[in-house]
C-alpha cells in the first residue's frame, strides 16, 4: 500500500483523504494548523509553514512517502524537482503544481507554447508598467497577482482612475516574494465552466462533464453539473484541457477552468488537483466523484470510464464571524429534505465568509439544472454557523 503525504488539509485534501483510507492507503495530511479538516481524518499529521523550504524538506525525509499530493498552491514548489529525482512521485508532476504556483508560468504556457485561446494580457512590476498594460489589453480589464487565489488582489478597471488602486491592492494581496501582477482584458462571458480532466499512466485521458460555477468576492458561491455547453464549445474545451494537462505532465485530476463566450471559448487557469467546484460530484453526480478519480489515477488504477447518473448542484454554507469555536444550526433542517445530503468541513474556527460546509443536491439527468441549484441554495440558507 502507498504512503502518501498530503500538503494542504483543507475540505478537498479531507475527501481525498477518505477516498484513500476507504481503499486502504496511508495519508500523513500536513497543513500550518492543527486540527485542520484532511488531518481529523488521516493517519497522522504534521505542522509546519509549507512555504520554507527546510521545513518541507525535513517533513518529506522523515515519512519519505511514495506520493506527495499538493492541495494548495503556497508551497515552496520549487522543491519539488529534487523531490522527484529522489524517486518520490509528485502528483501530478513537479512541474504542474510549480507552473501553476505563478499565474505567468502556466498562462506563457497556454497562452504562448500552446498557442491556447486566452483573454488578451500583460504583466507589471510597477504602477506605470501596470499603465502601461493596462491601455494595451484595454479598459476594461482584470488585474491579479502572480501569486493568490480566491480572488485576494484582483480587481477590475473600469476607468483609468482605477489603476493606482488596483496595483495597490494586488501587492497587498499577493502571496510569497514576488511583486508582479497580470492585467487580462475583461471576458464579457456568457458563462464559466470547470472540466474536471483525467490524466491517467498508461491509458488514455477522461473528462467529466463540464461543471457551471457561479463567482461571488472571488470564491464560488454555487456549482452544478452538467453545465450547458453546446457540442463545439466542449470539444473546444476538452482538445484545450488535453493538450495543456499533457504539457504539464503526469497522472492525476486537473481542473481546467474556462470562460464561455460569444466568441467561443477562453482557457482561464487550472488547478492540478481536485477543484472546488468539483465538490458538487460529492452529490453523486458520477460514478466517481472528484477526490476518487484523483486517486485512482495517482495509484495507475486504470479508470475504464466516467458516466454522469444524475444532474447535481453544490452551494456553499459559510461563516458570517470570527469564532474560535463555530457551531451550527439547522442541520436538521437541511437533513429533513429529499435529494439533498451536506458536509461540514469541521474548521476549528470561523471567520467571515470562511468556507465551513457544502449543501448538495441532485435529481434524475431530464430535470432543468437550475431547478437542482436553487435547491441547493435555499439548503444551504437553512444552515447557520454561531460563533
Ligand atoms: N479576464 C477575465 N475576464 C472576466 N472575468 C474574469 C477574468 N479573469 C478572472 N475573472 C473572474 O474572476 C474569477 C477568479 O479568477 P481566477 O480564477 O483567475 O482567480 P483565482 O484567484 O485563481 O481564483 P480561484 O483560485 O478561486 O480559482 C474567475 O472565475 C472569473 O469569474
Ligand atoms: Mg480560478
Amino acid at each position: 500500500m502507498a504512503k502518501i503525504l498530503l500538503l494542504g488539509s483543507g475540505e478537498l485534501g479531507k475527501e481525498f483523504v477518505i477516498a484513500a483510507q476507504r481503499i486502504g492507503q496511508t495519508v500523513i495530511a500536513v497543513d500550518s494548523y492543527e486540527n485542520a479538516p484532511a488531518m481529523q481524518v488521516a493517519h497522522a499529521f504534521e505542522v509546519i509553514n509549507m512555504l520554507d523550504s527546510d521545513a518541507l524538506d525535513k517533513v518529506v525525509a522523515k515519512h519519505n512517502p511514495d506520493f506527495i499530493v499538493p492541495e494548495i498552491e503556497a508551497i515552496r514548489t520549487e522543491r519539488f524537482y529534487d523531490y522527484e529525482k529522489q524517486g518520490i512521485t509528485v502528483v501530478p508532476s513537479a512541474k504542474a503544481a510549480n507552473f501553476t504556483m505563478n499565474r505567468k508560468a502556466i498562462r506563457d504556457l497556454a497562452a504562448k507554447e500552446l498557442g491556447l485561446k486566452t483573454a488578451e494580457y500583460r504583466y507589471a512590476t510597477t504602477a506605470q508598467e501596470l499603465r502601461k498594460g493596462v491601455l494595451e489589453v484595454g479598459i476594461p480589464c482584470v488585474v491579479k497577482p502572480l501569486m493568490s487565489s480566491s480572488g485576494k488582489g484582483q480587481s477590475t478597471i473600469k476607468t483609468e482612475a482605477d489603476i493606482e488602486k488596483a496595483w495597490e491592492y494586488a501587492v497587498a494581496g499577493s502571496r510569497g516574494d514576488v511583486v508582479e501582477v497580470i492585467v487580462e482584458a475583461f471576458v464579457k462571458f456568457n458563462s464559466e465552466i470547470t472540466l474536471l480532466t483525467v490524466t491517467q499512466n498508461n491509458n488514455r485521458t477522461l473528462f467529466c462533464a463540464p461543471i457551471g460555477h457561479r463567482q461571488e468576492r472571488g470564491d464560488y458561491h454555487e456549482s452544478w453539473q452538467p453545465a450547458r455547453i453546446s457540442d463545439k464549445d466542449l470539444y473546444e474545451a476538452q482538445d484545450m484541457a488535453e493538450k495543456v494537462t499533457e504539457a504539464l505532465g503526469g497522472a492525476g485530476l486537473f481542473g481546467v477552468e474556462f470562460f464561455l463566450a460569444d466568441d467561443g471559448v477562453y482557457f482561464s487557469e487550472l488547478s492540478p488537483r481536485p477543484h472546488d467546484t468539483g465538490m458538487v460530484t460529492l452529490a453523486g453526480t458520477q460514478n466517481f466523484n472528484e477526490f476518487e478519480l484523483h486517486l485512482r489515477a495517482i495509484l495507475s488504477l486504470p479508470i475504464a470510464e466516467i458516466t454522469l447518473e444524475k444532474t447535481g448542484a453544490s452551494a456553499v454554507i459559510l461563516a458570517s464571524e470570527n469564532s474560535a469555536n463555530p457551531t451550527y444550526t439547522g442541520i436538521e433542517k437541511i437533513a429533513a429534505l429529499a435529494k439533498t445530503d451536506f458536509r461540514i468541513f469541521g474548521k476549528p474556527s470561523s471567520r467571515p465568509y470562511r468556507r465551513m460546509g457544502v449543501a448538495l443536491t441532485n435529481d434524475s439527468l431530464e430535470t432543468p439544472v437550475e431547478e437542482v441549484v436553487e435547491r441547493a441554495v435555499k439548503a444551504a440558507d437553512l444552515v447557520t454557523v454561531n460563533s
